[in-house]
This record gives structure tokens, C-alpha cells and sequence, in this order.
């Protein structure tokens, strides 16, 4: 086996930069917020930063929707401030991932603006332009992903133009090859500069069926789901040319030993093609988000991994992820005391974890007063539960004003126990959330088979989710107790010691039957 690549045996942490670090009193995190929080990412010991976009952007949704892929909007920074970031980062031994945005532009992109000017205009092709229905109307029945339909008319121009996202959010023309040559320069100017990597917006949504035919209609749909489920995105996502750019980006990542990980949101079996094929490779890491839409319990989330795990191609690497800016958080999802022990699930799976900022304080979904709501898809589908403000509130650093967030007024609101519930209250208990991610990352770097191991399922039954991590003739084995009472698990043969528990200091060794706390997680070694 060769020795596993930092991006393997690291661990991502994924920084909204509005909600980290503000330095200027601005109420909105910035660069140089990030630059004066590494050391406290270094010291609860993530390998790498994944930055939520800083490109220059109207914000319609806060900064994916891109206006210029080679720039820094002024309310993240510079330039000059992303270079001394980058490395600061890289001093510290943390790498750096940006976020492409690929699938559209900003409809303030000067492409879009040239593109909209008149329809023999020569970037016309570089969007997706069509004439209404025979019968009037948009082109076909496709719905944004915000609502409404994905087609926006353009009385200027006489023709509609479609927008998976929001309309300020125009879709690009994939197949045309001068948008590919263009966003691939975006690719190298990032990396000449020094970036370690991208994680790719939407990448499943890059490629439509070329003759934008109806989406089926979604025999699931019901009152309450937001409008873009009433149909399946069967000939809007997922085509099959998609992996061409896949792997066109990866060679070029590839030739800067950078890494690509690619935001998918599918069911397994589809997201394995996003990994390539030998003489194709795609991403890296097509995002595996089996545990943010989990039921939590123990024999279902049992059946997700060993599910995953079988269908991983030749020479996949695994990821795993628990929580991101537009998803509720995991301490909302499963509670406060099990979100503990998803932390341990999440850092002991095989495969790159990528870690939420503000997960490792246990922070909680933030309730939105309705004239404080930010996100564009709470505006246009309000109270279905999908608005996305509550996860993306501000982090919790000290006792100081804001917490230390901001000296202004954040740009929404702080979780309203962050008097206690902030890294220095946290990195001083060590019964807090912090401490224990910072143990379990601690624990990863010490045991490769935590870190690049195999996986093996343990039989067990109930709330327990039981798996070993080998290397070597090193055998860890990990039991978590999903459940609120307590649990037993019967042990594969051999002695094990407990080496970290969610639930105070390890016990003692033991043999034979394993008990378990409520709510209690437990990595333990086998003696040799
Ligand atoms: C991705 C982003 C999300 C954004 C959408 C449109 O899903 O994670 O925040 O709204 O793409 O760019
Ligand atoms: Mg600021």
C-alpha cells in the first residue's frame, strides 16, 4: 500500500468566512478574521481550511454567485490579504481550499452582461439561451432550486435563460468549449498562486440534456417540500458528459498536486461515477453526504456506511460529512449529547472528514426572527424549514462583546448561549465538545489505522454501531451507542483498551462484553 496523501489522512474544515472572523467591525467575517484564527484551527488540529467563496459578487447568495473568478470582494479583502493568508496557512503546516462556483456565474459577470447584450453577441453561446415553447412560456418545465421556474425571460433579447439557483445566477453553456477553456484559466490561477485544492459547487449540475427535455414529475411531492422536488432533475443533473469536465479539471489539479473534492448530491450509486475511471479520473472526493440526511439510528446509519463502503470503486478514497452552510446542524438533528457522538463517528469512519466550523462547539441551528432572514431561498420559500440562515450564524470565540466575533453588529445572530458556548469557555473544560474533537483528531494522528485503516464492520444490535479500523496488526475498534439508554456490545475476541470515550476519562481494560453509557461513543485498542 502506498503512504496515504495529506488530503487522505487529513481532516477539512469548512470556514463560511461571514460567520468566522470580523477585523474590520463590519458585522461580516473576512480574510483577515481567518488569518487570526489559525492558530486556534492548528490547535484543535485540522489539516486543511476549505473557505466558503470570497470572489467579488452582488451576494445575492452570498458569494455563489461569482462576478469575478480571479478577484477578492472587498468585504472579504484583498488580494494582498488572500496571499498573506494562504501563507500564514501554509507556515502553519493547514492547506487551503477554495470554492469554485463553475456551474453559473453572477448575472453581473461581465460574460453574462456580454451575453445578455444581443443574441448574435459572441459570448451569446456561453449561456444557456432558448426560445419560449411553441405555445409561449418557458422552454420547458424545469424549477430553480429556490423556486419557480428555472427560466427567466429576457424581454431585451426576446429569449428566456435558465438558472438552476437563483435568476441573478445564470447558468453557464458546459458544452461550449470556450466556457471550459476560460474556467479552466480560473483553475490555474488559483493554483499558480498556491492554493492546495477546490471544492466544486454543484458539479452534478454542470451538464443538462442537450435537447432540454420535461423533468418527470416527482411521484413524492408533497405540500410543504419546496417547489423544485414537484419534479426529478433527471435531464437537468447528472448527464453523463459531466465527467469530461471532471476529469479535465482534475488533470489540470493534477499537475499541481492539488486536490478537488465535488459537492454531489445524489444517491450513492450515481455519486461513485464522479470518482472517474483509471484513464479518467474525476474528483478526488465526490462529497459522501449519507450521514446529513441519515435517520439516526444505529442499524440504518450500520447499513449507509456498509452500503457506501461496497460500492466505493478500485482505489476510491472515502469522505464523510456531517453538516455544511445549507444544511440544519448536526446538534439540532440528533441532540446535544449525540451530537458528540456523531463527532466520533464522523472522525473515526475511514476517509477524509470534513468538519463544519462551529460543530466542534456543539453550536445549535440559530432561530431566525422572519425580519432578520438573509438566505434568498428562506425569502422565496419561507417557513418550509429549508431556509439556511440558522446554520451559517457566527462563531463563538471568547466572553468579549459578539463573541469576539465582531466589534460591529453580526450580520446574524449569535447562538444565544455563546456566553458559554465559545472556544476559550470550551478549550478550558475538558468535558466540552471542543476538547473531545480536539482528542479525536489527536487520537487520528497517532493511529494510521484511525487515520488510512481498513474497515470492518462489527456485528452488533440495537442503538450500537460497532466498526474496527486495522493497519498493521494494529485493530482499534469503535462502539457507539446511539441511543439514550444504556447498551452492550459483545466484543470480538481479545483484550481492548479504552483509549477515548465521549463521556469522561477511558475505563478500564476489558474482554468479552463492552457496556455502554447512554449516549456514550468508545474507542478502544485491541492489546497485542
Ligand atoms: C451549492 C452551495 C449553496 C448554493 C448553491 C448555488 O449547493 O453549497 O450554498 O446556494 O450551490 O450555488
Ligand atoms: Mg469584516
Amino acid at each position: 500500500m502506498t503512504e496515504a496523501a495529506w488530503w487522505q489522512r487529513g481532516v477539512i474544515y469548512q470556514v463560511y468566512p461571514r460567520s468566522f472572523q470580523d477585523s474590520d467591525g463590519d458585522g461580516v467575517g473576512d480574510l483577515r478574521g481567518i488569518a487570526a484564527r489559525l492558530d486556534d484551527l492548528v490547535a484543535l488540529g485540522v489539516d486543511a481550511i476549505w473557505i466558503s467563496p470570497i470572489f467579488p459578487s452582488p451576494m445575492a447568495d452570498f458569494g455563489y454567485d461569482v462576478a469575478d473568478y480571479c478577484g477578492i470582494d472587498p468585504r472579504f479583502g484583498t488580494l494582498a490579504d488572500f496571499d498573506a493568508l494562504l501563507a500564514a496557512a501554509h507556515a502553519r503546516g493547514l492547506r487551503v481550499l477554495l470554492d469554485l462556483v463553475p456551474n453559473h456565474t453572477s448575472e453581473q459577470h461581465p460574460w453574462f452582461a456580454e451575453s445578455r447584450s444581443a443574441r448574435t453577441s459572441p459570448k451569446r453561446d456561453w449561456y444557456l439561451w432558448r426560445d419560449p415553447a411553441p405555445g409561449g412560456g418557458p422552454p420547458n418545465n424545469w424549477i430553480s432550486d429556490f423556486g419557480g421556474s428555472a427560466w427567466e425571460w429576457d424581454a431585451a433579447s426576446g429569449q428566456y435563460y435558465y438558472h438552476a439557483y437563483l435568476k441573478q445566477q445564470p447558468d453557464l453553456n458546459w458544452r461550449n468549449p470556450a466556457v471550459r477553456a476560460a474556467m479552466m484559466e480560473v483553475l490555474r490561477f488559483w493554483f499558480d498562486r498556491g492554493v492546495d485544492g477546490f471544492r466544486i459547487d454543484v458539479l452534478w449540475h454542470m451538464i443538462k440534456h442537450a435537447g432540454f427535455p420535461d423533468n418527470p414529475a416527482n411521484p413524492d411531492w408533497r405540500p410543504g417540500l419546496p417547489e423544485f422536488l414537484k419534479v426529478l432533475q433527471t435531464n437537468s443533473t447528472d448527464q453523463p458528459e459531466v465527467h469530461a469536465i471532471a476529469a479535465a479539471m482534475r488533470a489540470i489539479a493534477d499537475e499541481h498536486g492539488a486536490v478537488l473534492v465535488g459537492e454531489i448530491y445524489l444517491p450513492v450509486e450515481r455519486l461513485m461515477a464522479y470518482y472517474g475511471s483509471a484513464e479518467a479520473p474525476g474528483v478526488h472526493l465526490p462529497f459522501n453526504f449519507q450521514l446529513i440526511g441519515a435517520d439516526w439510528h444505529a442499524r440504518k446509519i450500520a447499513h449507509r456506511i456498509a452500503k457506501y463502503e461496497g460500492l466505493l470503486p478500485p482505489g476510491a478514497w472515502p469522505n464523510w460529512v456531517l453538516g455544511n452552510h445549507d444544511r440544519p446542524r448536526v446538534a439540532t438533528r440528533v441532540g446535544a449529547r449525540q451530537a458528540r457522538v456523531a463527532m466520533m463517528l464522523l472522525l473515526t469512519l475511514r476517509g477524509t472528514p470534513t468538519l463544519y466550523y462551529g460543530d466542534e462547539l456543539g453550536m445549535e441551528d440559530v432561530p431566525i426572527a422572519p425580519e432578520q432572514v438573509r438566505d434568498p431561498r428562506e425569502i422565496n420559500e419561507p417557513g418550509l424549514g429549508w431556509g439556511r440562515d440558522p446554520c451559517r450564524t457566527p462563531m463563538a470565540w471568547d466572553g468579549s462583546p459578539n463573541a469576539g466575533f465582531s466589534t460591529g453588529e453580526p450580520w446574524l445572530p449569535l447562538h444565544a448561549d455563546w456566553p458559554a458556548r465559545n472556544v476559550a469557555a470550551e478549550r478550558a473544560d475538558p468535558a466540552s465538545m471542543w476538547c473531545l474533537t480536539r482528542g479525536l483528531l489527536a487520537l487520528r494522528r497517532a493511529h494510521p489505522a484511525l487515520a488510512s485503516g481498513s474497515w470492518h464492520g462489527v456485528a452488533a444490535e440495537g442503538d450500537v454501531l460497532a466498526y474496527e479500523r486495522r493497519h498493521g496488526d494494529a485493530r482499534l475498534l469503535v462502539a457507539l451507542n446511539l441511543g439514550g439508554g444504556e447498551a452492550v456490545l459483545a466484543l470480538p475476541e481479545g483484550r481492548f483498551r479504552p483509549l477515548l470515550t465521549t463521556a469522561g476519562p477511558p475505563g478500564e481494560t476489558v474482554e468479552g462484553m463492552l457496556s455502554l453509557r447512554a449516549d456514550e461513543g468508545v474507542v478502544l485498542a485491541r492489546e497485542p
